[in-house]
């Protein structure tokens, strides 16, 4: 049996069970570990545990939380300026696409769990919903051949990384609420305090776990960085420097030319 959920995006029974089982296995697995903001949101969000989220209801309730609301990226990948162009907009790219039974513990692409489950719970805290919109400003303040560098603060800062929060060492990123195998490696490896300066020079890997992992002291720390780090954008100044052999190819835009 299949139904149709908002634009006409069907899922099918096992999208369901794909969609349970992982909300089911990534909720246990996660324990107390995630940040306090998702561990908020997510119960804000109301989402389903058995089905398929509708996106239309899902993006409501968001907007009433934060202002955003969900952008139909249907199954397409977006490239940095595609994805900080939404974020400008206060709307968070969602796919329709849910990975296959097989690939419950990782999927090359992310899919609508990795959107539902790990980003938008974040999204309905005020906090991480402005320091989103700050990396859109961010990204199109900063020269064109720098902005790569931008995508990997983004990807450094809010896909894989921690927070500290009462004194203990939380899960914020979306990548590890999300993803078993990713959330496995994470935890055991030492995780490096966040600076601007390392995350924008550390390349995004795509197609396996991260090499390393930041955490951040606070939100108000890493809002803080982005908000000096515009400043100098706008005053066109950097406010740290560029490795000579900055490489101003986005990772994504060279997985997607390779047919990935
Ligand atoms: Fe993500």
């Amino acid at each position: 049996m299949q139904y149709l959920c908002e634009r006409m995006q069907s899922y099918t029974e096992i999208d369901d069970w794909t969609w349970s089982e992982l909300f089911k296995r990534q909720k246990e697995l996660l324990g107390d570990m995630p940040c306090k903001e998702w561990a908020e949101g997510l119960k804000a969000l109301e989402l389903n545990p058995k089905t398929v989220p509708n996106q239309a209801a899902v993006s409501n309730k968001l907007e009433k939380l934060t202002g955003w609301k969900i952008f139909n990226a249907e199954k397409e990948f977006l490239n940095s300026d595609g994805w900080f162009s939404a974020l400008s907009k206060k709307t968070f790219p969602a796919t329709t696409y849910i990975r296959k039974k097989h690939e419950l513990d990782f999927t090359p692409f992310p899919d609508l769990f990795h959107e539902y489950f790990g980003h938008l719970p974040l999204m309905g805290d005020a906090q991480t919903a402005r320091i989103t919109k700050l990396f859109a400003k961010c990204y199109f303040a900063t020269q064109e051949k720098f902005r790569a560098g931008v995508g990997r603060l983004w990807w450094h800062a809010m896909e894989w990384s921690f927070v500290i929060e009462d004194g203990k060492e939380k899960v914020f990123g979306a990548g590890l609420l999300a993803g078993k195998r990713d959330f496995e490696d994470a935890l055991q490896k030492p995780k490096i305090k966040f600076s601007l300066q390392e995350a924008f020079h550390s390349s995004k890997i795509l197609n396996t776990v991260q090499e390393k992992y930041f955490i951040h002291k606070s939100l108000d720390d890493l809002e803080g960085m982005l908000q000096d780090y515009l400043q100098c954008q706008l005053n066109g100044e950097m406010p740290f420097e560029i490795a000579r052999n900055f490489d101003s190819i986005d990772e994504i835009d060279s997985f997607r030319n390779r047919g990935v």
